[in-house]
This record gives structure tokens, sequence and C-alpha cells, in this order.
């Protein structure tokens, strides 16, 4: 058997930092070291405010860290030493090139696969936790057995992560599985036991799946464009309950009931974000057209323009109900990250919107709980803070003098129970005041009640206004 004593793993973003911390809180016998070549990213994950924020994680990062959890940009010493070496970079869409805006990119995957080989002089466990293209293990096998130094050998793993972003310690303490995916080979099993060994620490045998490399790799990619699908089915239904008078959360709940479906990721919406959905689709219909499986790759390609078509249409909606006009008004966006419990923006539906708003003239005013005020103005880069956006750490000041209430993110802060005191923003904004709920979160009925103008995701037009068709848009 093959004793695992020190794992490294290369890349402390969104998935190789909780991963690891979750790691070595459940193996006080391993020795974890996470490095980056960002030296800040590090230097954030060794001091008081961590780069990224997770629900749970600060506590195990003080817990461990110091102990047998260290971050570091030093990457040959923490390679060279480690017995199981994960890649854990970022695979993101190609901007250039063959493939570009559809395949992924895996040239920082490879630079690693050229570093280990470069920097190791004995025998490793390489393990693929990046989201990659099925068959990429290949391609690192080809790179590590080129540049290998004599007598040192390598096995590479596909372990692919499904932690979801705001959930992450949860997820990776509660797994609902662990793919584990090898080659058959006798030295393949070994490096599929050792693995194992490592998650047996904490996840039951049973969740523990092993299977072959290329399954392993496109299940992920798989599981991503159903998880996907699902929400842009939902939100398909929501715009046929726009047009008609039926309200999507009510067919939800009726086929989430159906035992067969479940109730799960059928909450309409804005559209769906994250830096993953998008990516790991697009990499997934580049493959089939690769593969010359044309038909798959446009079934999967409409889940990603279903999810354009909603984005857009709830921007175009905010601009109808507001009399076809938002050229100098001023829109408090509720809500910027693209779920709740996190701070990360990336392909936030929050930032599509925002952008259809300015692009009409608006003025906004963003408020989040958890997004940086750097981050919103590097998202939004092109408008400029004075004159077209401003950022808010309060919400009231962020509503105050507005026309209209955005809400993008699910915040709890903003739900259902009214935490918020939306009489006191209703007072100090413009009137007629809108709400636009993007999630369908809010008291819809007691925001009415106050004298909102509300308009909610797969639901007719609200209260006030309904019998006027001021945009000639209402319905049919
Ligand atoms: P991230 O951008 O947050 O982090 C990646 C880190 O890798 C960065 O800090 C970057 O500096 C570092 N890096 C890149 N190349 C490097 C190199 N050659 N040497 C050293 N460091 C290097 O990305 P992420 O969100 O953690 O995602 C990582 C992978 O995991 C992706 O393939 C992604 O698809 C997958 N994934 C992400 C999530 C998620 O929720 N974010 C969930 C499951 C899987
Ligand atoms: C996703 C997968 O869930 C996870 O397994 C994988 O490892 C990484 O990608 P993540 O993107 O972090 O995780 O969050 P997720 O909870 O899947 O939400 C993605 C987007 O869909 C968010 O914008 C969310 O608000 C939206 N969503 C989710 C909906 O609009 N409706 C739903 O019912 C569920």
């Amino acid at each position: 058997e093959i004793p695992i004593r020190k794992i490294c793993c290369i890349g402390a973003g969104y998935v190789g930092g909780p991963t690891c911390s979750v790691l070595a809180l459940k193996c006080p016998d391993i020795q974890v070291t996470v490095v980056d070549r960002n030296e800040l990213r590090i230097n954030q994950w060794n001091s008081e405010k961590l780069p990224i924020y997770e629900p749970g994680l600060e506590e195990i990062v003080k817990q461990c860290r110091g102990k047998n959890l260290f971050f570091s940009t030093d990457m040959a010493p923490a390679l060279k030493e480690a017995d199981l070496i994960f890649i854990s970079v970022n695979t993101p869409t190609k901007t250039f090139g063959l493939g570009k805006g559809r395949a992924a990119d895996l040239k920082f995957v490879e630079s690693c696969a050229r570093l280990i080989a470069e920097v190791c002089d004995r025998s490793k466990i390489v393990v693929e936790k990046s989201t990659v293209p099925v068959r990429s293990a290949a391609s690192i096998v080809n790179v590590l057995k080129a540049n290998t130094k004599p007598g040192v050998s390598y096995q590479v793993l596909s372990n692919p992560e499904f932690l979801a972003e705001g959930t992450a310690v949860n997820d990776l303490t509660n797994p609902d599985r662990v793919l584990i995916g090898g080659e058959e080979s006798e030295e393949g099993k070994k490096a599929i036991r050792a693995l194992s060994w490592v998650y047996r620490h904490w996840v039951s045998a049973d969740k523990i799946i092993e299977m072959n490399t290329w399954s392993s790799e496109l299940s992920k990619l798989a599981a991503n464009a159903f998880l996907a699908q699902r929400i842009s089915s939902i939100n398909a239904i929501s715009a046929v309950c726009e047009a008609t008078g039926a309200d999507v959360s009510e067919v939800a709940k009726a086929i989430g009931l159906d035992s067969r479906l479940g109730p799960k990721f059928l909450q309409a919406s804005v559209g769906w974000g994250g830096s993953c959905f998008q990516k790991d689709i697009l990499n997934l219909v580049y493959i089939s057209e690769s593969l010359n499986l044309t038909s798959v790759a446009a079934y999967w390609q409409q889940v990603i323009d279903m999810n354009e078509y909603q984005k857009s249409r709830f921007g175009e909606r905010i601009v109808q109900s507001m009399f076809n006009t938002i050229t100098d008004k001023h829109i408090a966006i509720l809500g910027f990250a693209f779920k709740k419990n996190t701070g990360d923006t990336r392909e936030s539906p929050a930032i599509h919107v925002a952008k259809h708003l300015l692009e009409e003239g608006a003025f906004l005013h963003i408020f989040d709980p958890k997004v940086e005020k750097a981050q919103i103005l590097l998202d939004l880069a092109q408008w400029d803070e004075e004159s077209s956006i401003s950022i808010h750490t309060d919400p009231y000041e962020a509503a105050k003098g507005t026309h209209a209430l955005v809400v993008c993110t699910e915040w709890d802060q903003f739900t259902v129970t009214l935490t918020y005191d939306y009489q006191r923003m209703y007072d100090s904004m413009l009137k007629p005041a809108f709400v636009f709920d993007g999630r369908k979160i809010l008291d819809h009925s007691a925001l009415a009640k106050i004298g909102f103008h509300v308009e909610t995701i797969g639901k007719r037009h609200g209260q006030g206004f309904q019998d006027h068709n001021w945009a000639g848009t209402n319905g049919i």
C-alpha cells in the first residue's frame, strides 16, 4: 500500500482552499500544503481575512493553520515532499484560438504537470481535481511521462469536486459521493486505494465510488449540465407563467412532489450564474461537436441559450414596467453575488442585469452583504463610479431616492420574513416605487400593502398597474 503522509494541492482558490481545509481538519495525521503562484491569495489565506467567504471556513482554517495546514507560494519543496498532489487550478473557457469561447483552457493544468515532472524525484500520485474535458488525464500522463526523471513514476487519478459555493464546508464534510477514477492496472488500483484511504477518514465506504478515469471526468461535466438544465427548464416554464397567469412557484411545487423528480433545483430565477455551469456546459458542447455529435451539442447549448434569454427577459421587464424608460432613473440593486452566502460574482446574473440597466441609461446603487466594492467596479469596468454607479454598504442608503429595488441574489437578509424595513425604504423612494424580485424570495403581498408595485419571475404582472397596458406588454 502507498502511505499518504503529505499532500500538496496546487491552486488555493474556491476549491483548493476549502477542500484542503476540510481535509486537514479530518486528517490530523496528514500534513496538507496548499500552494499557489498568486502571492496575494496566499498572503490572504495566511491572514485574518481569508480571500473567499464560505460559512464555517474561517473557523476550520484558524483551527488547522500552522498545525497540519499550510499555505505557500514556494511550490517546488511542497511538491517534492508530497506523496499525493491535487491539481486544483482554474480551467477557464478559452478566449482565443481553436475552440475559443467554448473549449476549456488546460494551460494551467498542463503547466502543473510540467512543474511536477521537473521538480519531483520520487514517485507520486497526481490527482486531477479541476474540472476538465473527458480524457484530460491522458494528456497529464503524456506530459508527465515525457519529462519524468529516471526511477520515478506517476499514477494519475480523476477525483472531481462537487462542492457548491456558499455550502462548501457542509458539502465537503458530508458529500453525496466521492468519485475516484483511475487506471485498471495493479498500480492504478493501489493509487485509488491510497486516495480512498484519505477520504475514509470521514466519508463512509459506500459513498466512495471507483470507476474508470473517463467516466469520472465525464460525470462531473454531466452532473453540472443536468443541474443547470433543471434550472433552465423551470425558467422556461416561468416565461409561460408570466404570459398566462400561472404561478411558477405553484408549478414547481407540483412538479417537485413527483418523487421521480424531487423538489431541489426548481427555483425559478433571474438566471443561473457561477464559475462552473456555463464553462462546463460550453465544454460539453465543444466536446460533442468535436466528436461530430451535433444533436447532442445543440441539446446542451439550448440550456445556456435559455439562461441568456432569462437574464435578458428580466432586464427588459424592468424597463417595460417602468414606463419603457429608465434613462436617468435611479435603481437599487440588492445582491450582486451569483448566489447567497458567497462573495463570488463570477458569471453572476446581477452583472448581466446591471449592464442591461446601465445601457438603458440608469444610475445604479448597488448593495451586497459580501461582495467587495472593488469587485463590483471591476465587473462593471466600462461604467464610471461617479456618473453611473455607486456602491453601498447599507441597504437603506442604496434604496434612498431610487425609483426601484431589483433583487438579484437570494440573501436571507432580503427575504420573506422581511428582515429589512421595507416601509422605511419605501418612504425614502420616488413614487411609484417598484420592486423587481429576481429570486422570488420577498413577501409580495406585504410589499404591495406598503404601496410597492411588485414584479416577480414566473408570475403575471403584480399589483397596482395590472389593469393598465403601460408598455403594451401585459401578457396575452
Ligand atoms: P480559482 O480561480 O478560484 O482558483 C484557482 C487557483 O489556481 C488560482 O488561485 C490560481 O492562481 C491558481 N493557479 C493557476 N495556475 C497555477 C499554476 N500553474 N501554479 C500555481 N497556481 C496556479 O478556481 P476554482 O473556483 O477553485 O476552480 C478550480 C477548479 O475546480 C476548476 O477546474 C473548476 O471548474 C473546478 N470546480 C470549481 C468549483 C467551484 O465552486 N468554484 C466547484 C467544483 C469544481
Ligand atoms: C455548482 C454545482 O451545484 C456544484 O455541484 C459544482 O461543484 C459547482 O457548480 P455552484 O455554482 O457553486 O455549484 O452553485 P449552485 O448552488 O449550483 O448554483 C448555481 C446557480 O444556479 C446560482 O446562480 C443559483 O442561484 C442558481 N440556482 C440554483 C437557481 O437559479 N435555481 C435553483 O433552483 C438552484
